[in-house]
């Protein structure tokens, strides 16, 4: 492990490389502990550079086994090379020259799964962000853009498989029971999107015919006998490929496409060109084993992965400041194809919900960062939902701005311009400003100011002048190293509707720019005046979400129920609905902290009830409503001295009361919601699933026992329902005989299949309540449980950590000082996974004071720690700052 040098990168201090490098010919001798790599690179100096100017290349963990400068071999005193870095003198001024560079790597000894590594007996790599250092020494970084051969040599029976990027070149016999394989990558491309896969694995193939009529061959390998569960994925592929085609214009550019899911890997899946690497749970599934959302997983992330190839590769980021550049925009676009192939307002509602739980918190925390940072430690913690969600965001509202046609304009514009560069957002965001002749530059203050931006409206109305007034305020709070915010430009999707429900058009606005029913929020106050309103409105104020803000609006439960029933944006309805829950819940969590009867509105129960019933609105959207705001988000609408008993107590409550009211709709939901036939994974069945799921929920809230879900547990045939019913049982009537049998029963019946367990443990490491740790530990020990495997460590500890308010906050501080152990512990052999499983402490400061104290301390038992990672002190230090 590399440990911590303090060392800070500065986006001020980029500057071009002083080598340009032409050419990459790697030869990899695959062996488990001694794989030899040989890299010929190369380079000429860029015009302009300094002629003395040493080459200096990127290490991690290397030892230089050889060195040549056009095929001879160097001498000592021309180079000097450390683990981290290889720098070479005395190079040519001006005509090109050939390093020949070997190393000798320990694939098998690579726990922190970066660089070349093992998995499941076979080799993989990771490269992104900079793993390709760990392999070779190298410009290893993402504006240093080349051609690759890749010869890859290997024992044959136990890798008949040789793959790299690009295209096929040949292969043939080595001799001793080797074979070789070559391939070529024409597109010039980063280090980072290298990738290399030898092994022996099972594939199913098909063949996609492109826009302009070429035929791609595309293969998805899994371990052998896992084939059919790649079925949906080559589905959801091809979907992908089509729908970049109709929408972007975007074509592939290779004769094949190649997915290799594997089953250790540190995040979703890599975008590597030509040689997609999955996470084998965003690819493997089938009815019996995946859940409705496994399938919608693995439809956006093969989505995500594919249209990289255009968004990430063909134009990729000039540094990882830019990360947002691929990441924000590819994300959009998998949001898109998503709602396309989909319910769009039921898509948009869940994208909500996941900002507001992961990214909201961190942008109103110690992590808080720019979408675009200026700074970093560690590249691989900005990974985040900031970069990556939050990005989207941002170029939604780019699209929401300048509207459908403009947008498609500006895009089409940056794939021109920019197609084979390495770019930044300035780049980026220009091709807008050339579409559509506006000045985005306070908009660009989305990607700089970090921090969620709050804004407080207040309507007036005058019958006399049937004018309506919409006073609006923005404020962006401090976040680390930004403490004066400058106002942003926010679009803000609006519409006003009348007593009887129906849209009021108004004749003209002043005070603010307003068209397409978008109103452009751009002072710190601005007050808009709708003219010719007839009769007092109700207003409904970012519709679909339209930006990524915090909105305070005193709306009556009246205006809010009008608005659940008549808005003809969903995502809108739903959003009323959620208004009227949260202020309930937060007075629930309020009493049940101070010992007080807790009753709800009866406006509420009402609205969401009728909503549940309301045959003429989709099932999902239905379920949606259903599915009240989460214990963290009751958490942060509290914003501070959080009790996660007195919030777990309060939800309870309220969940009962609904129940107990809506006991009929529930009944009747339960009945009939089913999806007789075979099983289909379509979002119109998942919506029945998840609307007869809700009802099951509420339904053993009113009967407060388990006969209800133990039934639906034995009659379930699809894993949504299995596991929804298995998720009552534990989590309500954890002691019970039936939550015992019925956790055994799906251990037994799953226990060879990894990914299903993955999902036991995190039912179990999700009970509510402080006896939840013992049996994280317990569920440690079990012969199931493997510490080395992400999937793994992720769906038991992190799970618990990120979701478990009542057990990993219980009131003793047990659960932070374990999770303080644990990381130190993973830190040893994956620091990413450990940093990524930290992060789960970013919101102490808003806990109660004693809990606070103990998470203080828990994290300080981390930073006093010696020798840790890069990554783990990197968010350690900036959580305690
Ligand atoms: N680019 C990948 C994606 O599509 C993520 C890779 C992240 N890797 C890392 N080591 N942080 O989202
Ligand atoms: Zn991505």
């Amino acid at each position: 492990m590399r440990t911590d040098t303090g060392q800070v990168i500065n986006l001020a201090d980029y500057r071009p490389t002083d080598f340009v490098l032409e050419r990459v010919d790697l030869t990899f001798e695959l062996d488990p502990t001694e794989t030899k790599v040989e890299a010929r690179l190369i380079f000429h100096r860029r015009e302009g550079a300094n002629p003395k100017a040493p080459l200096v290349l990127d290490g991690d963990e290397l030892s230089l086994a050889g060195l040549l400068f056009d095929q001879v071999e160097m001498s000592a005193e021309q180079y000097t090379a450390t683990a981290e870095s290889l720098t070479v003198y005395d190079l040519p001024a001006a005509e090109p020259f050939e390093l020949t560079i070997t190393t000798i790597i320990n694939p098998e000894a690579n726990t922190q799964l970066m660089g070349l590594y093992r998995t499941g007996g076979i080799y993989c790599t990771q490269c992104e962000a900079e793993g390709f250092r760990r392999i070779t020494y190298f410009p290893d970084r993402p504006d240093v853009l080349a051609p690759y051969t890749v010869n890859i040599i290997a024992d044959k029976a136990a890798n008949p498989l040789l793959l790299s990027n690009g295209n096929f070149l040949g292969g043939a016999g080595y001799g001793e029971g080797k074979h070789f394989a070559a391939w070529f990558d024409p597109h010039p491309k980063p280090s980072y999107l290298f990738a290399l896969v030898a092994g022996d694995l099972g594939v199913i193939e098909d063949t996609f015919t492109t826009m302009s009529g070429r035929d791609v061959a595309m293969k998805i390998y899994v371990e052998h006998g896992k084939e059919p569960r790649a079925a949906y994925a080559m589905d959801a592929l091809k979907r992908s490929m089509k729908w970049d085609e109709e929408v972007f214009g975007r074509e592939y550019d290779l004769d094949i496409f190649m997915i290799v899911a594997v089953s250790d890997f540190n995040m979703g899946a890599m975008e590597n060109k030509g040689l997609n690497i999955f996470n084998d749970k965003y690819v493997l599934a089938d009815p019996e084993t995946a859940t409705d959302a496994d399938y919608a997983n693995i439809e956006a992330i093969i989505a995500h992965e594919y249209f990289h190839n255009w968004t990430g590769n063909r134009i990729t980021c000039r540094d990882w400041f830019q990360l947002c550049l691929k990441e924000g925009l590819t994300v959009y676009r998998d949001h898109e194809f998503s709602s396309d192939q989909r319910s769009r307002p039921v898509k948009r509602i869940a994208e909500v919900r996941h900002l507001k739980s992961e990214q909201f918190p961190e942008d109103g925390g110690p992590l808080a960062h720019p979408v675009r940072p200026t700074q970093y430690r560690e590249i691989n913690n900005f990974y985040t939902t900031t970069v990556y969600e939050k990005g989207s965001e941002v170029t939604r509202m780019i699209a929401t701005l300048l509207g459908r046609e403009t947008f498609k304009k500006g895009m089409d514009i940056y794939f021109d311009r920019h197609d084979g560069q390495a770019v930044t957002i300035e780049d980026f965001v220009k091709c807008f400003e050339d579409a559509s002749g506006r000045d985005l530059a306070q908009f660009s203050l989305w990607y700089h100011q970090a921090g969620t931006p709050l804004v407080t409206a207040s309507g007036s109305y005058d019958a006399t002048a049937k004018t309506f007034s919409l006073s609006l305020e923005q404020m962006v709070p401090a976040t680390p190293g930004q403490t004066d915010k400058k106002p942003m430009h926010v679009p803000l999707s609006l519409a006003l509707f009348g007593e009887n429900g129906g849209k009021i058009e108004p004749a003209s606005v002043e005070g603010a720019e307003y068209a397409g029913e978008v109103l452009h929020l751009t002072g710190r106050t601005q007050t808009a005046v709708f003219h010719g309103v007839g009769s007092r409105p109700v207003v409904s104020i970012n519709r679909s979400f339209s930006a990524p803000i915090n909105l305070h609006f005193d709306q009556s439960p009246a205006d809010l129920a009008l608005l659940a029933r008549y808005e003809t944006d969903h995502f809108a309805r739903w959003q009323a609905l959620t208004d009227l829950a949260l202020p309930n819940l937060l007075k629930a969590a309020r009493h049940a902290r101070d010992g007080k009867a807790i009753v709800c509105e009866r406006t509420f129960i009402d609205a969401l009830l009728a909503a549940a019933a309301d045959k003429n609105l989709e099932p999902a959207f239905r379920a949606q409503a259903l599915a009240l705001p989460s214990e963290a988000d009751i958490a942060r609408e509290l914003g501070s001295n959080n009790d996660p008993d007195a919030i777990h107590a309060g939800r309870q409550a309220v969940m009962k009361q609904i129940a107990d009211q809506g006991a009929e709709v529930f009944a009747k939901l339960f009945e009939t919601m089913t999806t007789p036939g075979d099983f289909s994974p379509d979002a119109r069945s998942a919506g029945r699933r998840a609307l007869r799921n809700a009802a099951l929920t509420y339904l053993s809230y009113a009967q407060c026992s388990p006969g209800h879900a133990k039934a639906a547990f034995d009659a379930a045939n699809n894993m949504t329902e299995l596991l929804h019913a298995l998720t009552i049982l534990a989590h309500r009537f954890p002691e019970s005989g039936e939550a015992i049998t019925a956790l055994s029963a799906f251990r037994d019946r799953f226990a060879q299949n990894a990914l299903v367990i993955d999902k036991w443990f995190s039912v179990q490491a999700t009970i509510p309540g402080a006896a939840t740790l013992d049996r994280v530990r317990k569920l440690m020990e079990s012969p199931l449980f493997k510490r080395t495997n992400p999937n793994r460590v992720r769906a038991l500890v992190g799970t618990f950590a990120f979701t478990n308010p009542t057990g990993f906050g219980r009131a003793d501080g047990e659960g932070y000082r374990f999770m303080a152990r644990e990381i130190l512990d993973i830190d040893q052999r994956n620091p990413q996974l450990a940093a990524r499983i930290l992060t789960s402490m970013r919101s102490w400061r808003a806990l109660e004071p004693v809990r606070a104290g103990f998470a203080r301390a828990a994290l300080a038992e981390i930073e006093q720690a010696p020798a840790l990672s890069t990554d783990v002190r990197d968010i350690v230090e900036r959580t305690l700052k």
